[in-house]
């Protein structure tokens, strides 16, 4: 990349089960670009936190596991199916969607030496061949110089039922409730936290896929890329 250049990013932001995952992955597939989920990072941070029965007000040593899963987090695509995450040679994709981590993922989330950590490997995703990164301050604050800003959101209760359908589906033991508090419990805090908040950056582009599918987001999001590359 030439210096002055945009990075080739797409950010996507938005609250919990707002879609940005399946949108971004199935988004990176369709323009053939890298993909940047920076919430299983977090996630393997909460992970290591949980197993080694870490307080979470306990700022150092959240550091230090953050500084850990910096050096060994790695995500692999493999050709049509999901997205596998790693540290070191230890699979966690299963392990970071557990209930206990969905709890702690928050709390750790606003350590600020941990947000520090993330955003450095969370930069480092940057590549020629362009990226579709998703979080919570991926357009605030981690590639706040993107292109192309999107922030996605749906109304609560959908958000509750696809969360929810997910978990089911996966076979997990869960009730509707627990998933209402904890996604109430997790937009409440990431949204009020003092270090980069999730907000609406001024320039991204804001759609509510309560009501569409995720091809419609993914068709809808394509279309601004391309005219936005085409007016360039
Ligand atoms: O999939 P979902 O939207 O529920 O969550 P996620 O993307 O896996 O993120 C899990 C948690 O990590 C969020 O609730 C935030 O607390 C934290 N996170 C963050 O603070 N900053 C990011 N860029 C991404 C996630």
């Amino acid at each position: 990349m030439n210096a002055g250049e945009k990075p080739r990013v797409i950010a996507i932001d938005g609250p919990a089960a707002s879609g940005k995952s399946t949108v971004a992955l199935s988004l990176s597939r369709r323009l053939g670009f890298r993909l940047m989920d920076s919430g299983s990072m977090y996630r393997a941070v909460a992970l290591l936190a949980v197993e080694k029965e870490v307080q979470l007000d306990d700022e150092n040593t959240l550091f230090e596991l953050a500084r850990s899963v910096r050096a060994d987090f790695r995500l692999e695509l493999p050709p049509g199916a999901s997205p596998r995450v790693f540290l070191g040679d230890r699979d966690v994709t299963e392990a970071i969607r557990s209930p206990g981590v969905g709890e702690a993922v928050s709390p750790v989330s606003v350590v600020g030496g941990v947000r520090k950590e993330m955003v450095s490997l969370q930069r480092e995703s940057v590549s020629e061949d362009g990226v579709v990164a998703e979080g919570r301050d991926i357009g605030t604050v981690v590639f706040s110089d993107a292109p192309l800003k999107v922030y996605l959101d749906a109304a609560l209760e959908e958000r509750i039922d696809r969360r929810y359908k997910e978990l089911t589906d996966k076979g997990m033991n869960i009730t509707r409730s627990s998933v209402e508090k904890e996604t109430e419990m997790r937009d409440t805090i990431d949204s009020s936290r003092e270090h980069s908040p999730l907000s609406i950056a001024p320039d991204a582009v804001l759609i509510d896929t309560t009501d569409m599918s995720v091809v419609e987001v993914v068709e809808e999001i394509s279309k601004i890329w391309n005219s936005r590359q085409r007016d360039r």
